[in-house]
Order: C-alpha cells, then structure tokens, then sequence
C-alpha cells in the first residue's frame, strides 16, 4: 500500500490553457490509436479516467474512436473540472462524471471495452486500487492505456523546498506527494507486476524521457496551483508565498529558464520521463 496522499486537481481554465503533457499525449495517442482493441461492429465504449476539464479527451481520445463509437466516458475525481468538461463538452453519446478512481464504487460505472488514463497515477493515493477497479470496469477481452509521470522535475524541486527552513516545519514527508517511481531503481518492472496482480494479460510497459515545456514563470506558478496535493500542510495565508518559492526553486534547480530576446516569452523546461503500460483484461 503506498504512503502517498491522493490530490485531486482544481482551476480547470489554468489546467486547460496550459496542460504542458500536450505534445506527449498527442505522440502517444497516434503511436497506440490502432493497437486498441477495436470492436468488429465500431460501437465502442471508451473511459478517460482523470479527464480533467475534457480537451485532450476530445482532441486526441475522441479522434482515435470509431466514427459510430458507442460511448465516451470522462471521469475525474474533480467537481470543478467535471462540470468544466460537462459545460464545454457534452454531447449525446459524451458524457463527464465525477468518479474518484481509488475510493468511488465501480457499480456505479457502466462497463466499457477501452480505458485511457493520461497523467493521472502521480496523483493517486492508491494504484493497486485504481487499477482494480479500471479491471472491474473493463468488458472481458477490453483493453487499458496507462501513461503518467514517472519522474518529472517538479519533484525535485518540491523534495527542495521540503529541506528549505522556511517551509521544512511544515512537509513531513515527501513521500505524501512524489509518486513511489520518482524513488524506484526498476519502475516499469513495478508497474508490470501490479498490472498482472490485479488480473491484466499481455501487459507491455515502456519508459520515455521526454522534457516538458511549462511556459513562462507565471504559467508555471499557475500549474503548481493546480495540484492540491504541493499544498498539504501549508497554511492558507501562505499558499501564494509558497507557490512563488516553488516555482523558484523549481527554475534553480534545472537552470530551465530560457529568454528568448526576440519575443517577449520565457519558457521553462522541465526534465521529465513517462511510463506507458498497454494491456488486456
Ligand atoms: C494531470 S491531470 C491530467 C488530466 C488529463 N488526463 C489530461 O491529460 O489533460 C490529472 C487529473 O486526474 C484527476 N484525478 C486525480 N486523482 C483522481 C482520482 N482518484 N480519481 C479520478 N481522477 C483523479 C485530477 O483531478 C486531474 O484532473
């Protein structure tokens, strides 16, 4: 059982205009569209657990389904970005439901023959559970997508801050928030064990660094405000404060700010690796 706090995400606008895992899931999407499953008769049933505010579920989920798909299903543990996607994005046959993954009752969730996770098991508190419940969810013979940080610079720079005096009183543990594959010597052989643990066939896992481009200073300091989680333990009154270290300290760490002197825009790379996992139930 991890150790690790669960986080939902909130601000759906500031997620949405900048979710820098943009280039990733669009690479990754084609690279899988036709290793999927597909239904002979094209009316597919697709879950997209963590959707967040539904763009990437309706620009690169969306696109990969059958044209006379069955169901698109978002869900996120997130009612703030549930009712972001479900204002945005709805549709007959696309539907958004809050849904947390870990603690939620999977009777509640119709059964599907595909589920796509992007860039949510960092958030997780449990992946053993969450796994679980997606293989309760599957149709026999369906299939599930995984792809999430295995490790990614903001990390570091929060095991950083975590050592700063001003703000070690108030982070216990590290652990609460960095997912277990930050520390781990072997993380794709971790993941391929849970997934046949918890009853997945024909399991493949793969790695791929990949830096993200977070945007200027600001965009950074908005995504970290997205993620609850970096907040555990912080008083209020200094959350503001603690974003901007933050986001200091993650700038520092990888020297990842870059002027451009021809335009007036800073962009800020971030090391960073993925874990795929594609298997069959
Ligand atoms: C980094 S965002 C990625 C969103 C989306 N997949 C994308 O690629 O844009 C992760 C999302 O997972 C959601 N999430 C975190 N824990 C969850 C849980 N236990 N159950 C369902 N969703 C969860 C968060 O609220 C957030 O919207």
């Amino acid at each position: 059982m991890l150790k690790k706090i669960g986080s939902k995400m909130f601000k759906p606008e500031l997620w949405e205009s900048n979710k820098p895992n943009t280039p990733l899931v669009r690479a990754l999407m084609e690279e899988y569209k036709d290793k999927f499953n597909w239904r002979a008769d094209g009316r597919d049933s697709l879950m997209d657990v963590g959707c967040a505010g539904g763009g990437h579920t309706m620009e690169f989920v969306l696109p990969i389904l059958p044209k006379n798909f069955d169901r698109l299903i978002g869900i996120d543990n997130s009612s703030e970005m549930i009712a972001y996607a479900h204002k945005t994005y709805s549709r007959p046959n696309i539907e958004f439901k809050t849904f947390d993954i870990v603690e939620g009752d999977t009777k509640k969730l119709p059964q599907v023959d595909h589920i796509v996770s992007l860039y949510v098991f960092h958030l997780l508190s449990d992946h053993e559970k969450a796994v679980t419940n997606m293989f309760d969810v599957l149709k026999p013979g369906g299939d599930c997508f995984l792809a999430h940080l295995r490790y990614f610079g903001l990390y570091t720079a929060y095991e950083l801050i975590s050592r700063d005096p001003k703000w070690s009183k108030y982070i216990t543990d590290v652990n609460d928030v960095i997912i277990p594959s930050y520390f781990s010597k072997c993380p794709e052989s971790d993941l391929e064990q849970l997934l046949k643990k918890c009853g997945f066939k024909s399991v493949e896992v793969s790695s791929r660094e990949a830096s993200f481009e977070v945007g200027d200073f600001n965009v950074l300091k908005d995504l970290i405000k997205t993620v609850a989680s970096l907040y555990k333990g912080i008083p209020l009154a200094q959350h503001d404060d603690f974003t901007n270290d933050l986001t200091h300290h993650a700038i520092d760490a990888f020297n990842s700010f870059s002027y451009n002197k021809h335009s007036t825009t800073s962009k800020v790379f971030f090391p960073g690796a993925t874990l795929v996992a594609y298997s069959k139930k």
